[in-house]
């Protein structure tokens, strides 16, 4: 099966950005390449580009996952960008933030594929119909107890329909899933505008008012999991955004760092 592409043009950006009065994603930075958007993301932070910008790549040399991973990042058809944050939160709330943008992700994307699940699998991975489309890494920099910015790396696989024998049997991408599929630049402008109404909502109340919604999101409810404390199963997004696991052996944890595999 052949790959589709297409080529993302800044003014078409910011004009669309501009016309549905989305603020988040302002300024742009695009380039063709580069090594990872994330580490161009904090040399613009500390150059004290504004909060929202987005630093956003055609392909990535060497794009990153979480606990070192490799992010594959082939040009002309996926979407690899990372917003410059600032936000307006209390450190201890800020764990949460990754749930956050992992669900303005999913309801970016879930409108490209109807009728098929669009789930997050705790803590930052966006699934469409139990596959990875969605991966997030993000960095915070800290000046004590003071956050100075946070680089919200999200890499989003939109046209890609075949991939590297290493993630084959998990991965998958919005076009795999749609009827016709979506070219980059609107699948951008959709998700930076949930993602910007979700910010705004943690910043304003934290995550109690999206609980709901990201329960109803949550891949892991019911299903059996490995999670740093042994195999169980998905009993929830915790009220501070942490995952609870019901044990094999009985015991119900809750699960604040690592990573949770679905079995
Ligand atoms: C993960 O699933 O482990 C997170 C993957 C994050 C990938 C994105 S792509 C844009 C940004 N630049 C990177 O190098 N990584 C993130």
């Amino acid at each position: 099966m052949s790959d589709d592409s297409d080529v993302l043009v800044r003014e078409r950006i910011e004009a669309e950005l501009r016309a549905r009065g989305i603020r988040l994603g302002l300024p742009l930075v695009l380039v063709d390449e580069t090594g990872s958007t994330n580490d161009l993301a904090s040399e613009e932070a500390m150059k004290d580009i504004a909060h929202g910008a987005l630093i956003l790549a055609d392909r990535q040399t060497r794009g990153r996952g979480r606990l070192g991973r490799k992010w594959f990042s082939p040009g002309g058809q996926n979407l690899y960008m990372s917003l410059v944050l600032r936000p307006q939160v209390p450190v201890e709330r800020l764990a949460a933030i990754t749930l956050v943008i992992g669900l303005g992700v999913a309801e970016g994307i879930a409108g490209f594929v109807p009728g098929v699940e669009v789930g997050l699998k705790w803590p930052n991975d966006v699934l469409i119909a139990r596959r990875k489309a969605v991966g997030i890494l993000v960095e915070a920099s800290m000046s004590g107890a003071l956050v100075r910015h946070v680089i919200a790396g999200i890499g989003v696989d939109v046209l890609q329909r075949s991939f590297d024998p290493e993630i084959a049997s998990i991965a998958t991408s919005i076009a795999l899933h749609a009827a016709q599929p979506p070219d980059r630049t609107t699948v951008l402008v959709e998700v930076l505008g949930h993602l910007q109404r979700r910010l705004e909502q943690f910043e304003r109340e934290g995550i109690d008012a999206m609980l709901e919604d990201l329960r109803a999101r949550d891949a892991t409810r019911g299903h059996r999991v490995r999670c740093v404390a042994g195999e169980g199963t998905g009993a929830g997004i915790a009220q501070d955004g942490a995952l609870r696991v019901q044990l094999a052996q009985g015991e119900l944890v809750t699960v604040r760092a690592g990573d949770v595999h679905l079995l």
